[in-house]
């Protein structure tokens, strides 16, 4: 089956919708609200967790940025949330281009239009899954140049590709097309969280697009082979933010790496 979102079905959890109505969005439908409400039943915490995995991706964005990053690719971009990554990009270089990647027609179509109004800012629909597809088509519509460094954001997308899809290799796919000084920055569901939401979510959410298998940190951090794990490494998001931030019942953990040349094995 190919679990992956046909136009818009308000008969089944969506992965989008479910985490634009723990955000506080309004582009949800009941059946997202239902899974997310039973999360929240079990770790009322989930909420302000998705909030953290979001300023993860402000703070990656703003790292790579000050590291003279000015090319971003959004995989798995969600439904539009403030501060998108242009405007945190932007902050530092007005002419930074970003992609913004969907395979959901609805988010490509929230993207399209409310972002992709700004010269150097895209939306494209497609899937993570076929890595080659999406960078030849960065390539030849001459959104990315791949001999600059570029910042590649997975953030909170991975946990829904299932271990048959092939995550690591996907991962590798990028980071042979990267240039030195790239970065890629990730979150992730970390299978440390508390068993009954696990059994909750998967119990919910199986054989939908919404499905998430829960990883190790061991399994997060072999993602970032090639790359030089920026500190503190693959930890709870928590970690990235702040010292006094406190823990969450579900666990997402965030990491970054840093391409260090042309070679994916030094
Ligand atoms: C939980 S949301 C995260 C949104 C955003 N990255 C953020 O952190 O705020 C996950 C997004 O990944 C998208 N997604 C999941 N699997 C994908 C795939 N194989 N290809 C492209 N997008 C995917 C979903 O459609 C959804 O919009």
């Amino acid at each position: 089956m190919e679990r992956a979102p046909i136009g818009v079905d308000p008969g089944r959890p969506n992965s989008a919708r479910v985490y634009d109505y723990l955000l506080g969005g309004k582009d949800n439908y009941e059946v997202d609200r239902a899974v997310a409400q039973r999360m929240l039943s079990i770790a009322p915490d989930t909420r302000t967790l998705a909030w953290f995995s979001r300023q993860f991706l402000v703070n990656a964005v703003r790292l790579a940025a000050k590291a003279g990053v000015r090319q971003f690719i959004d995989l798995g971009a969600g439904i539009p949330t403030s501060p998108n990554v242009h405007e945190v990009a932007r902050e530092f270089d007005t002419s930074a281009r970003v992609v913004y990647v969907d395979y959901d027609p609805v988010v490509y179509a929230h993207c399209d239009a409310l972002l992709a109004r700004w010269q150097g800012v895209t939306a494209m629909s497609a899937d993570v899954r076929r890595p080659d597809d999406v960078l030849d088509r960065l390539r030849t519509e001459a959104l990315i140049d791949f001999d600059e460094p570029v910042a590649v954001l997975l953030v909170g997308v991975l946990h829904f590709v299932m271990d048959d899809e092939h995550p690591a290799e996907l991962l590798a796919r990028f980071r042979d097309a990267m240039a030195p000084e790239s970065y890629l920055a990730f979150t992730h569901g970390s299978d440390t969280s508390d068993p009954q939401l696990i059994e909750r979510s998967s119990a919910d959410t199986a054989s939908t697009s919404a499905q998430v298998v829960y990883r190790s940190p061991a399994q997060m951090t072999s993602f970032l082979d090639g790359f030089e794990i920026i500190d503190p490494g693959v930890v709870p998001v928590q970690q990235w933010l702040g010292d006094d931030l406190p823990a969450t019942r579900m666990v997402i953990c965030g990491g970054v790496g840093r391409k260090n040349s042309g070679r994916h094995d030094d």
